[in-house]
């Protein structure tokens, strides 16, 4: 342990200590520029997106509609009525197609207008913004992008033998998607603020990067010196995952960090175990634990100017992370249709 400096005070009677100006780097904001980091991010959880309805989710810079096609697969699309602009969210399904209450024009499964109410011919280039999504983890999760750069996480486990729930953490939180993935490279407030104590010195040397984010493993205690062996990882800007052993049982959270508009971000999560005799009851631990750690972050969250500062040994990862995010792809492709 190095020694730290303990400056006395000077009770306002010495000359004042001089002090160096702020010294940091700025983080690229999500929508500086016009443009938004191309990850994906969760929109709604999958039990809301009933068949015959339609959502309308604030994204991005805009608004997106999100409703289920006639073969029940999911569609996000751009929520402005490409006519005079009405927004499609109060409109209706109708015949699988979404209908706009205004003039109904009417959109079908790939965002093309089919039909006026009116009768007359459809302009050609009548069509919404049409999003990559998939629905994965109780989750609906849409891509900024035409084409998504990479998937999502996927498990050690096959779906049929495990048990999920997901949740929307009730508060928005005041700070860009990124800011909140930036919390799992960072080691010092693994420990401080969610009280992790690592078996290895710090697991910088676990940690395996690739093009779309990293994992690394780790063992240690968790608060009440329960065991965990973990998993973690962050992919693109906005999702966390985390799965092994917490005190016996195998446990993972997908966790997305949605963005309904520039400097804001809303949490969704899935808790997951295996199937079993004791799912149940693991599960409720999970979602438990899951709740109480957003909310250990929450309040930081919530405030931060993030910028990065003055960085120690114990932020190298961190450090990493705020470079990559720094040249991670940018874009807007919806601008103009979402808005
Ligand atoms: S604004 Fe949608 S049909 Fe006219
Ligand atoms: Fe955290």
């Amino acid at each position: 342990m190095e020694e730290q400096s303990i400056r006395m005070p000077t009770n306002g009677t010495a000359a004042r200590t001089p002090r160096p100006k702020p010294h940091y780097l700025r983080m690229p904001a999500e929508g500086e520029g016009g443009v938004f980091t191309q990850s994906w991010f969760p929109v709604a959880l999958a039990s809301e997106v009933v068949p015959g309805q339609i959502l309308g989710v604030n994204f991005l810079d805009g608004k997106i509609v999100v409703f289920r096609a006639p073969d029940g697969t999911v569609r996000a699309m751009s929520a402005y009525c490409p006519h005079v602009g009405a927004d499609l969210s109060v409109g209706k399904i109708v015949d699988g197609r979404v209908q706009c209450a205004f003039h109904h024009w009417e959109y079908d499964a790939d965002g093309f207008c089919v039909k006026t109410g009116i009768g007359d011919p459809p302009p050609k280039s009548a069509c919404l913004f049409l999003f990559p999504v998939r629905e994965r983890f109780g989750i609906i999760w849409v891509f900024n992008g035409e084409e998504p750069l990479f998937e999502l996480p996927t498990l050690p486990y096959a779906d049929d033998e495990l048990v999920m729930q997901a949740y929307r953490f009730g508060q928005t939180l005041h700070c860009d998607p990124w800011v909140f993935a930036a919390n799992t490279p960072d080691m010092q407030h693994l420990k401080v603020v969610h009280k992790i104590k690592f078996a290895m010195e710090e697991p910088h040397d676990q940690v395996q990067w690739h093009d779309w984010g990293f994992d690394f493993e780790y063992r240690g205690l968790h608060q009440g010196d329960v065991p965990v062996d973990n998993h973690s990882g962050i992919r693109g800007t906005s999702i966390f995952y985390r799965w092994g052993l917490y005190d016996g049982f195998w446990r993972c959270n997908v966790t997305g960090f949605g963005l309904p508009r520039p400097g804001e971000h809303t949490v969704y999560s899935c808790s997951i175990v295996v199937k079993g005799p004791k799912s149940a009851e693991q599960l409720e631990n999970v979602l438990a634990i899951s709740r109480r750690t957003v909310g250990e972050d929450k309040d930081i969250l919530d405030t931060i100017h993030y910028r990065q500062g003055l960085l120690t040994k114990a932020d190298k990862s961190l450090g990493r992370f705020l470079n990559y995010l720094r040249k991670f792809p940018r874009a807007h492709p919806s601008a103009g249709f979402i808005n």
